[in-house]
């Protein structure tokens, strides 16, 4: 490793779960060093993501059944899971979507990365069987992450990136963007389909309509009136307010065909059974978030009888995050970089985020 490299660091640190007041800023923090097979990047900027919400106040708990408010669940405490079913440890540095440069490596990474521009897939894996989703853990969760002046991940999950995108832009992509191809993927959404996509206005279904148009299909995003404008001018088809009053017939006017062949869900509580209702026969709905509320009612009957099937979505084959870059080299997708902050202002900015008066993502730079 490198001798010029400083010993400490300037870090957000989660302290537990609770309120935004558990995320601590440090201007002294170690600087963490690479594992034989990591990379040490120093952090230009980092994205946020609802994992970092959802993990600070506790929400992937079994125990909480409401929408993602942000706010610190009483009934949630240290030995409550976090997405992937177990607790994580304490303390910890969110933030997972990096945009950096790798400045070390350990000994087994090689010095191919030293000195180049790169974003990381967050899925952290067994290398040894990348499409097991058994062994897995997410940076930022399982552990440290990108909201440090300086993070160490595993030399397989950075990617070098040639892009005249800055390096916000840059980070607002991994997570969004990748839950969201992964998504279409797990549907094998084509340019036959016609998706309805949820929360189209956030990180993920800004992704999604891009990327389904990428496909060629049909869009039809469900979003705040306020946010249409933005998402007109990204490739949507049309339209509909957050809870339309009748799904099919708003469809119907908007596109000339009252029903879907692929809901794209990452909102889900009340809304759940409408958008359930607008699929077609054989129609198929995936899901990798419920930003309104994990509990929702499904009538059977429906789908049995129209031939639906669900897919869940979360852990992403290697090969997503590989396209991705491709995609973002070639222009082919977009960054919606809704506001900046400081490192310093990351509690600001995670109540910006929460407040969702924005369209797109969110950045941290450094
Ligand atoms: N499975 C995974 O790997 C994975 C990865 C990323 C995200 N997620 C999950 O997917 C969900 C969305 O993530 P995201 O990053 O796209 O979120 P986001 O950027 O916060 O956007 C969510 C959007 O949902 C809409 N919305 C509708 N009902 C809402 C409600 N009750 N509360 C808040 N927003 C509501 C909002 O748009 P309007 O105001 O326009 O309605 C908002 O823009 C989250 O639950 C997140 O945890 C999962």
């Amino acid at each position: 490793m490198s001798t010029q490299l400083p010993d400490s660091m300037r870090a957000v640190v989660l302290t537990g779960h609770g309120g935004l007041d558990q995320l601590v800023l440090h201007s002294d923090w170690p600087v963490p060093v690479p594992a034989e097979n990591e990379v040490l990047i120093k952090v230009a900027a980092c994205g946020l993501n609802n994992t970092d919400v959802n993990t600070r106040s506790g929400w992937y708990s079994k125990s909480v059944t409401e929408a993602t408010t942000g706010s610190a669940y009483e009934e949630v405490n240290e030995e409550d899971p976090t997405w992937g079913g177990a607790p994580i440890t304490f303390p910890r540095i969110q933030g997972a979507d990096v945009a950096g440069t790798v400045v070390a490596s350990g000994s087994r990474a090689g010095a191919s990365l030293v000195g180049k521009r790169v974003i990381t897939d967050n899925w952290l894996r067994d290398w040894d069987n990348p499409l097991s989703m058994h062994n897995t853990g997410y940076f930022g969760s399982e552990c440290n992450g990108g909201y440090a002046e300086y993070a160490t991940i595993d030399y397989r999950n950075v990617a070098a990136i040639n892009s005249n995108l800055t390096d916000a832009e840059l980070a607002t992509f991994s997570c969004s963007y990748s839950t969201a191809e992964g998504m279409l993927t797990r549907a094998n959404v084509t340019a036959t389909d016609t998706v309805l996509v949820t929360g189209a206005s956030g990180g993920v279904g800004s992704a999604v309509v891009q990327l389904a148009k990428r496909r060629g299909a049909t869009v039809v995003g469900l979003a705040s009136p306020a946010k249409h404008e933005q998402l007109k001018d990204l490739g949507a088809d049309a339209l509909l307010s957050r809870s339309p009053e009748n799904p099919g017939a708003e469809l119907q006017q908007a596109i000339g065909r009252s029903t879907v062949s692929v809901v794209a869900d990452i909102v889900g509580g009340d809304g759940f059974a409408d958008v359930i209702d607008v699929l077609d026969r054989g129609g198929r709905y995936t899901c990798s978030g419920a930003i309104a509320g994990p509990i929702v009612s499904l009538d059977l009957r429906t789908f049995y009888l129209r031939d639906l099937t669900f897919t869940g979505s979360t852990i992403i084959p290697p090969h997503v995050f590989t396209d991705l870059v491709g995609y973002i080299e070639r222009n082919e997708v977009r960054p919606m970089l809704a506001a900046t902050y400081p490192l310093e202002e990351l509690q600001t900015a995670q109540q910006a985020f929460i407040d969702k008066k924005h369209t797109g993502n969110i950045v941290v730079t450094l």
